[in-house]
């Protein structure tokens, strides 16, 4: 483990981030591994039920020497796991230890294309080598492993305790060419895991995966998509799988010739409208599909079916494709493309596959939003999200707020942080002890003190401040998503 003395990081850290937002310093230079480390409590105390493991993803490093990675989404995934245990919380954080990286290491340089990165040098290099796998995106925790997951790949398998990288894993079932994508749905009644893969080339189409709560591959399917796009995540609604196929087209030449990235031959074709793919999830056949208005989505919070049978989805909307520039610049520490998504509300009838409402939930601009685990697929009581605190705020900062948005009501309820400390995604730990209830554990960024902390907060009570700080011994890099692993029985003691 090659580390950098801590007098040569801050400098480098003031230099990257100098004239920027105070959340470049979080990404100005590579996290640091480190070993189990018992966390000091900085205010309040640890929930006395709170029993299990946060594990959370992220690009962790995105340069190497002075070479910077050409999008957000091509940093080396590094996780970050917290342990909470009577004795208190310990965490450590560790790379993905892929062979790429491994590689990437060894010559102290970048050598393969990405998502948004093209490899360096002649171009029949592009041509022959495969991307690199971050392992970047998100974790799967299963009962003997985790999966870091990256959405154009198979996920690598961890050892859930000391995070040693173990291997690519097919879940029993996956091909060579079948990738398993980032956001993958498990259901809360049956233990069973959804989740697809988009498979590029002459035939471009999304193929489903059912696993077992194992993780096993048992079942699969091939839907067919007119075109290339992006989709990133999909929805468990009730008894349907529900897809939104962006309004994309992909740039195959100059990508089969190495000139663009995948992120930059993708090409924003509003004409085209988005695409809707309902499918039985039991058959995993689909039931219709049509189009729509033109939008760009990331990420649903949820779905179900409403008490008069219709679809209703909750999501975060962009009016086109310009947040993949915005997540572009995030590298450069200072993005300066305008580009907002906001809470937004459809409603579908799935049999007549009519648009019944759709309509903007909150004006601000957020992402991430998610739902109890426990409630995904079903009407939830709330969803929970980071957001900017007013309308209209600085197209270069982060977001600085974590609220909750009871659904029926819409009422919000925030915990705004100070300025200078940024949230990342909020992720839910149902309470063991009052079922209904539960917690959000977040990982924030302090600006001020280039200082790292995991903030434990009651779902419910968002504006009442955190229920426990504790201190972690590096920075973490803003990162994407992560889960909660609830300690079985035996573990809790
Ligand atoms: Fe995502």
């Amino acid at each position: 483990m090659r580390q950098t003395a801590p007098q040569t990081r801050d400098s480098s850290r003031d230099r990257f981030a100098a004239g920027k937002p105070l959340w470049a310093r979080a990404i100005a230079t590579p996290a640091l591994e480190f070993a189990p480390t018992a966390l000091p409590v900085l205010q309040g105390q640890i929930p006395e039920a709170l029993r299990g493991t946060l594990y959370r993803n992220g690009p962790g490093r995105l340069q190497r020497q002075q070479q910077r990675v050409a999008h957000w989404f091509d940093g080396d995934g590094g996780i970050l796991a917290v342990h909470f245990a009577a004795d208190g919380a310990t965490a450590q954080y560790r790379y993905v230890q892929t062979p790429a990286w491994q590689a990437e290491a060894a010559a102290d340089r970048f050598l393969y294309s990405g998502y948004g990165q093209l490899a360096p040098g002649p171009l029949w290099r592009r041509w022959t080598a495969q991307p690199k796998n971050a392992a970047n995106t998100s974790v799967l925790a299963l009962p003997d492993k985790i999966l870091a997951l990256w959405e154009g790949g198979h996920p690598y398998a961890l050892d859930p305790v000391s995070l040693a990288t173990k291997g690519l894993d097919d879940l029993s079932g996956l091909s060579p060419q079948q990738p398993y994508s980032a956001h993958p749905k498990r259901d809360p009644q049956t233990g069973n895991i959804y989740n697809f893969g988009m498979i590029f080339g002459k035939e471009v189409h999304l193929q489903l995966y059912r696993s077992s709560p194992s993780g096993q591959i048992e079942q699969q399917a091939t839907i067919p998509l007119p075109r290339a796009s992006l989709v990133h995540d999909f929805v468990l609604a009730g008894p349907y799988l529900v897809f939104v196929v962006p309004p994309l087209s992909l740039q195959v030449l100059p990508l089969l010739l190495g000139f663009k990235s995948l992120s930059d031959a993708l090409r924003w074709q509003p004409e085209l409208g988005s695409q809707i793919i309902l499918v039985d999830r039991d058959s995993l056949e689909v039931v219709s599909r049509f189009e729509t208005d033109p939008w760009f989505q990331w990420h649903f919070a949820n779905g179900y079916l409403d008490e008069t049978g219709a679809i209703v989805l909750d999501y975060v909307r962009y009016p086109d494709f310009k947040t993949n520039q915005w997540l572009q610049e995030v590298v450069s520490g200072q993005p300066h493309t305008p580009a907002k998504g906001t809470l937004w509300q459809l409603r579908l009838d799935p049999q007549t596959s009519q648009i019944l409402a759709h309509e903007q939930r909150l004006p601000l601009s957020c992402e991430f939003p998610v739902v109890s685990p426990l409630e995904l697929g079903q009407a939830p009581q709330a969803l929970y999200l980071i957001h900017q605190a007013q309308p209209e705020a600085p197209i270069a900062e982060m977001f600085n707020c974590i609220s909750r948005v009871e659904q029926a009501s819409g009422k919000l309820t925030t915990a705004q942080f100070a300025t200078g400390c940024y949230p990342m995604e909020a992720i839910y730990a149902p309470r063991p002890d009052q079922p209904g209830q539960g917690w959000l554990l977040t990982v924030v960024f302090d600006g001020h003190q280039d200082q790292s902390t995991v903030q434990i907060f009651a779902a419910e009570q968002l504006d009442a401040g955190p229920l426990c700080v504790l201190a972690l011994p590096e920075v973490i890099p803003l990162g994407f998503h992560g889960t909660w692993q609830a300690a079985i029985d035996s573990d809790r003691s």
